[in-house]
C-alpha cells in the first residue's frame, strides 16, 4: 500500500474515531482538503450526532462563504459513517478524538493496533492524556504519534505535532507532509502536560474563572476586557464554554499532576461547574447560556 503522503488527495483513506466535536471537525479537514475518510463512532445515536455536526459546520462554511454548495454536498460524500472498527483496514492514518479517558484510548489502540496495516500511522488527538502510555498499549509505538487540533478544527490553522521518546523520525516526517496537505501549519513538541499551547492559554483561563468565582468582576467584563485589549476573537469565559469546561478541567488536572504549580489547579468554581454537568456549548450551559 502506498504511504497517504504520497497521496495528498483523493485515493488516500483516513479513519476518524470519535465524532465529537473535534472528531467531526477533523473528518470535515481531511475530506475539504479531498481525502476520503471513514468516520466511526461507537453506535448509531452517536453516530448521528456526528452527521449533523459535519451538516451544521458545512453549512456555516457555505453561508460564511468558505464553501460553495456544491463543494459542501462533495465533501460530505467524501465521509463514509459507520460503527465498524474493522473499516480502518485499508487506512494509512487513524486519527483517535474519543473521550479523554486513559483506559478508552490503550483499549481502542490495542485494537487498532491489530485492524489497522501494519505501516499506518495511528494518531491522538488527545489533549491532557499521555501519548506515551497510548503508544505503550500497541506494538508500533515508533508509528504512534500526537496530532493536536485547535477547536473548531476547520477554522484554526496550528496543529501541534507531539513525539513521545518511541516516535520514528519517519512518522513525525510524514505526520508534518499530511498535515500541510489539509492547509495545516505544524508545531512540534514533547510530550508534556499542556503540549505548549494549553500549558499558556489554559493557566490564562482558569485564572479568569478565579477573578469571575472571587467576585473581581462580571464574566462580560472579564470577557470584553480581552477582547478590546488584546484583540482575542474571544473572552476567557467563553472560550472556556467553546472548548468545553471538562476538557479544560482535565487539562488542569493533568499540568498539576505533572508540575504542582498552583497555577494550574482548577479553580473550585470550574470544577463545581463540570461536576454540575455545566460544560460549555456542548451541554447548553457553562459560564453563558445556550440554546
Ligand atoms: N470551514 C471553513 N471556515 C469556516 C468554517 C468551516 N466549517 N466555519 C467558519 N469558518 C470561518 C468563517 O468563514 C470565518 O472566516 P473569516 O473570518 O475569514 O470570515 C471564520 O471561520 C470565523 O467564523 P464565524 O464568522 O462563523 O465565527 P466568529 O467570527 O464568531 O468566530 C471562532 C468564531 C472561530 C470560534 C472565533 O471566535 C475564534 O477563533 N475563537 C477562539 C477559539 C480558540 O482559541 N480556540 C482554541 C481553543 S484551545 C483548544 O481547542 C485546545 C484544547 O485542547 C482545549
Amino acid at each position: 500500500m502506498a504511504h497517504i503522503d504520497e497521496h495528498p488527495a483523493g485515493s488516500a483513506l483516513v479513519a476518524v474515531i470519535g465524532l465529537g466535536t473535534m472528531g467531526a471537525g477533523i473528518a470535515e479537514v481531511f475530506a475539504r482538503s479531498g481525502y476520503r475518510v471513514r468516520g466511526i463512532e461507537n453506535d448509531a445515536a452517536a453516530l448521528e450526532r456526528g452527521r449533523s455536526l459535519l451538516q451544521k459546520s458545512t453549512a456555516r462554511a457555505v453561508a460564511r462563504g468558505k464553501l460553495e454548495a456544491e463543494g459542501q454536498q462533495q465533501l460530505l460524500g467524501r465521509i463514509d459513517l459507520g460503527t465498524d472498527l474493522s473499516a480502518v483496514a485499508d487506512c494509512s492514518l487513524v486519527v483517535e478524538a474519543v473521550s479523554e479517558r486513559l483506559d478508552l484510548k490503550t483499549a481502542l489502540f490495542a485494537e487498532l493496533d491489530r485492524l489497522a496495516p501494519p505501516e499506518a500511522l495511528l494518531a491522538t488527538n488527545t489533549s491532557s492524556l499521555s501519548i506515551t502510555a497510548i503508544a505503550a498499549a500497541t506494538a508500533r509505538p515508533e508509528r504512534v504519534i500526537g496530532v493536536h487540533f485547535f477547536n473548531p478544527a476547520p477554522v484554526q490553522t496550528l496543529v501541534e505535532v507531539i513525539r513521545t521518546v518511541s516516535t520514528s523520525d519517519d512518522t513525525v516526517e510524514r505526520t508534518y507532509a499530511i498535515l500541510r496537505t489539509i492547509q495545516k501549519t505544524p508545531i512540534g513538541c514533547g510530550d508534556r502536560a499542556g503540549f505548549v499551547v494549553n500549558a499558556l492559554l489554559i493557566a490564562y483561563l482558569n485564572r479568569a474563572v478565579r477573578l469571575y468565582q472571587d467576585g473581581f468582576a462580571s464574566r462580560e467584563e472579564i470577557d470584553q476586557s480581552m477582547v478590546d485589549l488584546a484583540g482575542y476573537p474571544m473572552g476567557p469565559l467563553a472560550l472556556l464554554d467553546l472548548i468545553g469546561l471538562d476538557v479544560a478541567h482535565a487539562v488542569l488536572v493533568r499540568m498539576y499532576d505533572e508540575t504542582r504549580d498552583r497555577l494550574h489547579a482548577p479553580a473550585p468554581l470550574l470544577t463545581q461547574l463540570v461536576t454540575a454537568g455545566r460544560l460549555g456549548r456542548k451541554s447548553g450551559r457553562g459560564f453563558y447560556g445556550y440554546s
